[in-house]
């Protein structure tokens, strides 16, 4: 599992063909980063059941048929892999909740603007930014994103990536996004002995600085922590 861009750089994350293969040689489902379980709180607590949501970068990871097992009725899921989304359609064919499209999550122009109410990414900006132009594919990415969403809707970024390498990215006042961060330890993480924080805190919002970075006395339990960033669309009338 990678976890920053210069291990990144090992593969061509952002390339058809690389999943493709990937997809083949390792058909097993697999999650990357974090099952459905530990992510429940914060996609309840944003995602309504009753949400269209769109599930970006979904490869064969099991969150998006957890979610439907947790009462989610409407889950649009897609990837540029052909080989994932094939796979993917069959395992689900008697899901109706769910739906699979093979798509370049930089070109979503299949869609209407604000087709959905919600969307999940993770992983998927992580494996643009690896990939080559990673700042323009961001910057393509990222305004699909904020073309799909309704407003009111969030974009829910799940990844490895902390505030430095990523704020500059999602905080471009064209996508006029709210942002919102949370930190959780990666899956297995254990606490060292006598540490004061407890489970809970996970759940509060870690505030980040005017300059899009951590505050300097916060410590990172974990130093292979996850960060989800849940960015807010906010009306085009709202200044806040
Ligand atoms: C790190 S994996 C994450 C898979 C899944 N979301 C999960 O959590 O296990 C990244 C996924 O993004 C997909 N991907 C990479 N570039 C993409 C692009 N330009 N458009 C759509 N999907 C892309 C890959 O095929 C892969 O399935």
């Amino acid at each position: 599992m990678y976890r920053d861009v210069s291990t990144c750089n090992t593969y061509n994350y952002g390339d058809a063909l690389y999943w493709d293969a990937r997809y083949i040689q390792e058909a097993a489902s697999f999650d990357w980063y974090q099952r459905y379980s530990a992510l429940r709180p914060f996609i309840r607590k944003y995602i309504p059941t009753s949400s269209r949501v769109l599930m970006v970068g979904c490869g064969n990871a099991v969150i998006s048929e957890d979610m439907v097992k947790d009462g989610y009725e409407d889950i649009m899921n897609t990837d540029i892999s052909s080989v994932a989304i094939d796979m993917m359609r069959r395992k689900y064919e008697h899901v109706p909740q769910l739906k699979y499209m093979q798509m370049d999550v930089r070109d979503m122009s299949f869609f209407p603007d604000e087709s959905f109410d919600h969307v999940i990414d993770k992983g998927t900006l992580d494996s643009l930014m690896c990939g080559t132009d990673a700042a323009i594919s961001a910057a393509r990415m990222l305004g699909e994103m904020s073309r799909l969403l309704k407003s009111g809707g969030v974009y829910m970024l799940i990844t490895y990536g902390d505030p430095k390498v990523r704020i500059p990215h999602l905080s471009r006042p064209v996508y006029n996004w709210k942002i919102e961060l949370y930190i959780i330890p990666r899956p297995g993480f254990q606490r060292p002995a006598g540490s004061t924080s407890s489970i809970k805190s996970y759940l509060e919002p870690v505030p980040i600085t005017e300059a899009g970075l951590l505050p300097a006395d916060f410590v990172l339990e974990d130093p292979d922590s996850h960060f989800i960033y849940v960015c807010k669309k906010m009306d085009e009338t709202d200044l806040s």
